[in-house]
Order: C-alpha cells, then structure tokens, then sequence
C-alpha cells in the first residue's frame, strides 16, 4: 500500500473514532390513569395540574430526555373501566411507567397487569393500605388509609377526650381500611367504637341524613368519617351543620379527605372546628409550599388552589422525573424500581421518602383544626408526627402482614 493511501486510512479511521454519536433524547411514554369525567371528574384534572406544573418548574428534571403522558379516563370507581384501559397502554401505546389510579378498585383491579408486564407504575391518591402489596412494580406517592386513620384515633381517645366514636365511611375498600385503623388506633387509647356506618359508595353522593342523624341520637363524642374527597366531602360536613351536630356535642373529625382545600371555603361554618390527621394544606407555612402555591396561582389562578391531590401529582412526577433522569431514558423495569425505593424528595408537605421495603410514602402526618380566620376557613396545624411509615405495614395487620 502506498504512503498515501496508508494515511487515509488511518485518517478515516481516526475520524470515525472521534464521531461518537450524540447521546439521543429519549422519550418516555407514560399511561395516566384518572378520573376525568362524571362525579369525579376534579380529580383528574387537579392531579395532571400538579404533574404538569411540576415539568414547567423544572425544565430539566428530565436529563434533557422527555416524557410523553397518555391520559385515560378511568370514568367510574369500580376498577373495571381502569383495567381496560391499563391493559390497552401496555399492549398497544407500550408505555414504559403508569401512574394516576384515583380510586383503589381501580389499582386493585390493574395490579396483576402491572405485575405481569412489569411496568413501573406511581400510585397518585389510591390509599387501602395493601394496595402496594400486589405489585413489586408499585410505588404509592400518595398514602396510605392507616397514615391518618390510626394516629387520629390515638388522638381522639387521647387528647381529645372521645370516650366513644360512631365511624361513618363510603362501603369500598378505603373506607373499610379507614375504619380499620381508625378503630385499632382509637381502641388502644382507650375509646369505644359503638357504630360503624357505611354509607353508600363512591359513584354516587348519597343523602347523608339518616346515616348522621342515626349518629346524632347515638351521641358518641366523636365522629370518624371518611368520604372520598370531592363532592362527598363537601355533602357529609354540609349535612353534619345541617343536623346540628356539633351542637350535639359531638365531633367531627376524619381524615384530611374531609376537608379539602378545594371544597373548604365552600363548607362555610359547618367546617369550623374539625379536626383531622393530614399531610396537606394549602396553607402550610414551609417554603417549599409557598414556592408551590405560588407557582400554582401564576400557572392556574389566584381562585384556583391546590389541595392533596394536587401535590400527589406534583411529586408523582418529580418521582417519575427521577427515573427517567436516573435511567437517562431507558427504561428498565427493575432498575426503576431500584431508583425509586428510598428516593427522598422535599415535597410541597414536607419532606417525603419512598419506603425501600414497602415502596409506600414516608410522611409526617399533622393534627390539624380548621379554623376561622376573617373571612376565610384556614387550617391549622396543632401538633406534627415526623416521619410516619403506613401503621398497617408496621403493625402488620391483616393483607399488610402477609
Ligand atoms: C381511594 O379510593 O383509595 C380514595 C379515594 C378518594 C380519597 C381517598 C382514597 O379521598
């Protein structure tokens, strides 16, 4: 071979050794699965605000990959319409994660999906404590039912001073979780529970009359409830006014669920003096909050608020922000659940992790009153528990011990 051609060679060769491809943006696809239509249709909505504002706020959370987010309705709370559509994201879209699932039937329902096709999937509210124990593929963001329920009933018996307590719950599975830990938390402070309610189901707002006048002439100290957030929320605590209960003498107090922040000003007196267990209001105080509630009101509003399910939203992405960063966009199944378990992030409720042995939400969980305060309802914070893992794990009880 001549001198010169010898060159050219090993130019050419130098040349394609130094082109190193540039590192290619990759885009994730994401099922969303929510409730956006009848009823519940708040929900959806709300969450996809938090998740979306989360991705405007920080533009380069992604490690300059993207994500696409496939949106499905999941319609009605009875898992069936979400297990079709979890079913048509993994087979037909591919998606590389799934999030949302508002209600648990519908996390329940798409649980051996999950497993089976093993996708990455952010529970966004869904609470019945087991719901992570289905899928080694769940991550929850959100809570679950025993965060509230059970410290609240170590602290009606407690500080509160309840003796007794009638509990009133919508008849599905977090409102038989609630009433489960609810009653373990109340009864080990000492109280009775002389009457468990179901009242009717999360499709349809029932007439909240006779369940709280049955509790009215029972009068316990206090009365538990948990509704679904929304227009069940906004209905008990009317009919609660209405039927002059806390003139009764009897309490209202219940999950955050009860009270929230976008329902609040519209329960008008009937909600002053409530007391329950959160992890969320609008009105806490940290700056991690306030940077949120002010990034909300420029994207959405001054009259628009964010509440719990929001901010589930916004820390469901920031998790599945993590991920993608993390994995630079590929997505491998089990290496995303590796980066997910025992991330911590500082969220707009304080600080959060994810539980490496549960995959549930680590959170501290507040005592909180609503307050008048002018001519707003405000809450306040009485008392905070740092850091609480789901009671129902920790104590092993039921589905969460197995
Ligand atoms: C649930 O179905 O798990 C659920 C729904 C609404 C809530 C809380 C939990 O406010």
């Amino acid at each position: 071979m001549d001198m010169r051609l010898l060159k050219n060679v090993a130019g050419i060769a130098l040349l394609a050794a130094l082109a190193v491809p540039a590192a290619q943006a990759a885009t994730v696809k994401v099922g969303v699965v929510l409730t956006f239509s009848g009823v519940n249709a708040e929900w959806g909505d709300q969450i996809m605000r938090g998740m979306n504002l989360y991705l405007k706020e920080h533009p380069d959370s992604l490690g300059g990959n993207k994500v696409e987010l496939l949106k499905r309705d999941s319609k009605n709370p009875s898992g069936t319409v979400a297990k079709t559509e979890v079913q048509e994201l993994i087979t037909r879209d591919k998606v590389d994660m799934l999030a949302g699932f508002v209600f648990s039937p519908d996390a329940i329902a798409s649980a051996p999906l999950i497993t089976e096709a093993k996708v990455p999937t952010i529970i966004m509210n869904a609470g019945t404590a087991w719901i992570t124990k289905l899928s080694p593929y769940i991550v929850r963001t959100s809570f679950s039912m025993w965060h509230a329920a059970y410290p609240m009933g170590t602290y009606a018996a407690k500080t509160l001073g309840c003796k007794t307590a009638a509990v009133g719950y919508t008849d599905y599975p977090p409102g038989k979780d609630s009433l489960e830990a609810f009653k373990t938390g109340f009864e080990a402070g000492g109280g009775k529970v002389v009457d468990a309610i179901p009242m009717g189901n999360p499709a349809q707002v029932p007439d909240f009359t006779p369940f709280l006048q049955r509790v009215k002439d029972e009068k316990p100290g206090c009365l538990y409830v948990f509704v679904p957030a929304g227009p069940h929320a906004a209905a008990v605590v009317k009919t609660y006014g209405d039927l002059g209960l806390r003139e009764a003498g009897i309490k209202l107090i219940g999950p955050l669920d009860i009270i929230q922040d976008t329902k609040l000003q519209g329960m008008g007196k009937a909600a002053a003096g409530i007391v329950v267990m959160g992890h969320y209001a609008a009105d806490y105080t940290n700056p991690a909050n306030e940077a949120f509630v002010k990034a909300w009101h420029a994207a959405y509003g001054k009259d628009s608020t964010p509440d719990f399910s929001a901010v589930a939203g916004w820390d469901g992405m920031a998790a599945i922000a993590h991920v993608v960063k993390t994995l630079d966009g590929k997505i491998d199944p089990d290496k995303a659940m590796k980066a997910l378990e025992g991330w911590k992030f500082e969220s707009p409720r304080g600080p959060i992790m994810i539980d490496p042995q549960t995959r549930d939400i680590v959170q501290n969980e507040h005592v909180e009153e609503v307050v008048e305060k002018g001519d707003r309802l405000h809450v306040k914070v009485l008392e905070t528990i740092p850091q609480v893992k789901d009671p129902c794990k920790e104590l092993k009880v039921g589905k969460c011990g197995q």
